[in-house]
């Protein structure tokens, strides 16, 4: 059997540090695993183009394994083009980078480790939350420059108490940051979702739902988005929607960068309708190195907190997405069943209401 693992190359840091478990180098630890069945396992970086190693060996492997971080996209087209190929694992959670109605159509299963970075990233949310609010970026660059004035930060920046915070999704990681943000003592703290949280879990955490997106953002000093990205979520952040944001709101993603278009967040970055934009997804990744996110900026030149896809790859993340791997390969080629919270698209087609599918 050919498994083909999709990830990303980790070079001297992955030589001097074993536990990056999620690069070419370290190979989610599971190489010796695999050859001592007989199995024959591919690793590759290279993603791009019909000469790469993905796209050559997608034509025979029998299981591929990607990650978010570096994601190899499975197009239709390559589904099409994959005759053998039975299971899709992504090594880590979201697996939008698959055509999941193209799996769905060839009864190709994909499965994720669902939960196994959804604290990693409700940490950085949180994080980036009050690196905006905070003006911490210009204020830590202005102290490496040499400088010091103090007025030029402070009148950008605030406290986290007192302000109105509202995630777009309210699932493992949505209502994970709901919790950490208790102690903030904000004014309220808002959800939109599709599903209403239980009654208990919604008073733990002290949330109120609103089932309205406009009136959901118009409420909000920070919008946090922490939904799959599915058709019905592409460009949801759109120049419309920012319209209704309040003015000088901060919006944080860390779930998919084409949630929110492009151009209209930079547009609303420079303009200050948003008064900053922190995330570690984007739209194509690697992201360009003229990707307008790298460098947008606030009309008082700040307002930017972008980072490279890593707050679901923390070192203890990727232990447990690498042991999950291990996992699912276990229950595949000894006929196990799946934990059914891992399955996006089961034998039977689509097993998880997280993508819309309800
Ligand atoms: P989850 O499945 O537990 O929760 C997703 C929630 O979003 C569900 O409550 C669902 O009802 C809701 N939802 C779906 N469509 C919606 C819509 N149109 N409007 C409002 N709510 C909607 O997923 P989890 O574990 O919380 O992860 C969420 C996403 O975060 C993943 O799909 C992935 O894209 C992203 N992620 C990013 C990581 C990173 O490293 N930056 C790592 C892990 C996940």
């Amino acid at each position: 059997m050919k498994v083909l693992a999709i990830l990303y190359s980790g070079g001297k840091h992955a030589e001097e540090e074993s536990r990056l478990l999620g690069t070419t180098e370290n190979q989610l630890g599971i190489r010796d695993y695999l050859q001592s069945q007989g199995h024959e396992y591919i690793v590759s970086d290279d993603k791009e183009g019909p000469d790469s190693v993905f796209q050559k060996h997608i034509v025979d492997a029998e299981v591929l394994i990607t990650t978010p971080f570096h994601p190899g996209y499975l197009t239709r087209d390559l589904i099409e083009k994959a005759k053998n190929l039975k299971i899709c694992i992504t090594a880590g959670v979201g697996s939008d980078h698959i055509d999941l109605n193209a799996a769905v159509e060839k009864g190709i299963q994909v499965l994720e480790v669902s939960g196994s970075n959804v604290v990693s990233v409700a940490e950085h949310v949180v994080m980036s939350i009050l690196l905006l609010v905070r003006n911490f970026v210009p204020a830590h660059e202005m102290i490496e420059r040499g400088d010091w004035q103090v007025s030029e930060i402070a009148r950008n920046a605030y406290d986290l108490e007192g302000k109105v915070v509202g995630t777009i999704g309210a699932g493992r990681i949505g209502y994970r940051v709901l919790q950490r943000l208790l102690p903030f003592d904000c004014k309220e703290l808002l959800y939109f979702d599709y599903t209403a949280l239980p009654e208990q879990a919604a008073r733990t955490v002290n949330a109120k739902r609103v089932e309205d997106l406009k009136e959901f953002v118009s409420k909000c000093d920070v919008v946090t988005v922490n939904c799959p990205l599915h058709e019905g979520t592409k460009g949801l952040v759109n120049a419309d929607l920012l319209k209704h944001f309040k003015k000088g709101a901060w919006l944080v993603n860390t779930a998919r960068g084409a949630i929110c278009d492009k151009d209209a967040v930079a547009a609303a970055v420079a303009s200050g309708q948003l008064n900053g934009y922190a995330g570690d997804v984007w739209n194509v990744q690697p992201a360009p190195k003229d990707h307008i996110w790298r460098t947008m900026k606030n009309p008082l030149g700040a307002g930017n907190g972008m980072v490279p896809h890593y707050s679901g790859t923390t070192l203890d993340a990727q232990a447990r997405y690498a042991n999950g791997t291990k996992s699912i390969l276990e229950n595949y080629l000894t006929n196990k069943d799946q934990e059914p919270q891992n399955i996006i698209v089961g034998k039977k087609g689509y097993e998880t209401k997280a993508y819309g599918q309800r």
